[in-house]
């Protein structure tokens, strides 16, 4: 394990400050709401009823703060939970969520609003994973179809080989001195935290995501998200 990490508390930071346009039109994605409840709800329940959770940041869209504000108020959290409002970009939400971080967290998750049923294990395995002294550390899962490149004129060209390939999730996981930096530090169009800090020239360590955290992204995700409820209310 690293000196610097192993006794501060652990963060998670929870960018919801998107639009969701491929959801088409509406509100902000994160406060569309799923089975009668927003979907951030979701993400924020299940990462404060983390036992490695301590501490959650959400990054709401910049005229909807309030309104976040009183959609988690009335829950009751284990984990102290603060509202700050996003940026333009994801990383610029992260970002701004990271300033609102107390002094005396060393692990910070970065978790998708939009992947509001991600099971409990995989958020204590990023954790968990970070402890043992991995700087940066992703869920992931194998892809299910078949991959193949298209060129310009729609002929087929080669099948990717799925074996090397996955597809990645969040929470991600990260020592704070880590995210700071590639916050600080990196400027490039990445889509995703591991991302930037991969530009610090740190490897990022893969564990096991699950299919329960896939993101709503398209309508479609949003009859699975409800089918997915239901099944759990009644299984
Ligand atoms: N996000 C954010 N701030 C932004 C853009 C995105 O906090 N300026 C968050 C989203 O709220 C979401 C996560 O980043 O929880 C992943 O982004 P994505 O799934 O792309 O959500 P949206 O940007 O809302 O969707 P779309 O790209 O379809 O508009
Ligand atoms: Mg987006």
């Amino acid at each position: 394990m690293s000196d610097d990490v192993g006794y501060g508390r652990v963060a998670a930071l929870v960018p919801a400050a998107g639009r969701g346009e491929r959801l088409g039109p509406g509100a902000p994605k994160a406060i569309r709401e799923i089975a009668g409840t927003p979907m951030l709800v979701y993400a924020v329940k299940a990462l404060a009823a983390s036992p490695v959770v301590d501490v959650v940041v959400v990054a709401a869209p910049s005229d909807y703060r309030e309104d976040v504000g009183s959609l988690l108020q009335p829950q009751e959290f284990s984990a102290e939970v603060f509202v700050v409002a996003g940026g333009e970009s994801r990383s610029e939400s992260v970002a701004r969520a990271l300033i609102a971080l107390p002094d005396d967290v060393d692990v910070v998750l970065v978790h998708d609003a939009a992947r509001p049923l991600v099971p409990p294990e995989v958020i204590t395995n990023v954790v968990a994973a970070v402890r043992d002294g991995h700087a940066a550390v992703v869920p992931v899962v194998p892809l299910v179809d078949t991959i193949r490149t298209v060129s310009g004129d729609a002929s087929l060209g080669a099948t990717v080989s799925r074996d090397s390939l996955r597809a990645v999730q969040t929470p991600q996981g990260f020592t704070r001195d880590v995210l700071q930096r590639a916050h600080a530090e990196v400027d490039a169009p990445v889509t995703d935290d591991a991302g930037m800090v991969e530009r610090l020239g740190i490897s990022v360590h893969a564990v096991d995501g699950h299919e329960d955290a896939f993101k709503v992204t398209r309508p479609l995700d949003v009859v699975l998200a409800e089918a997915l409820i239901e099944h759990r209310r009644t299984r």
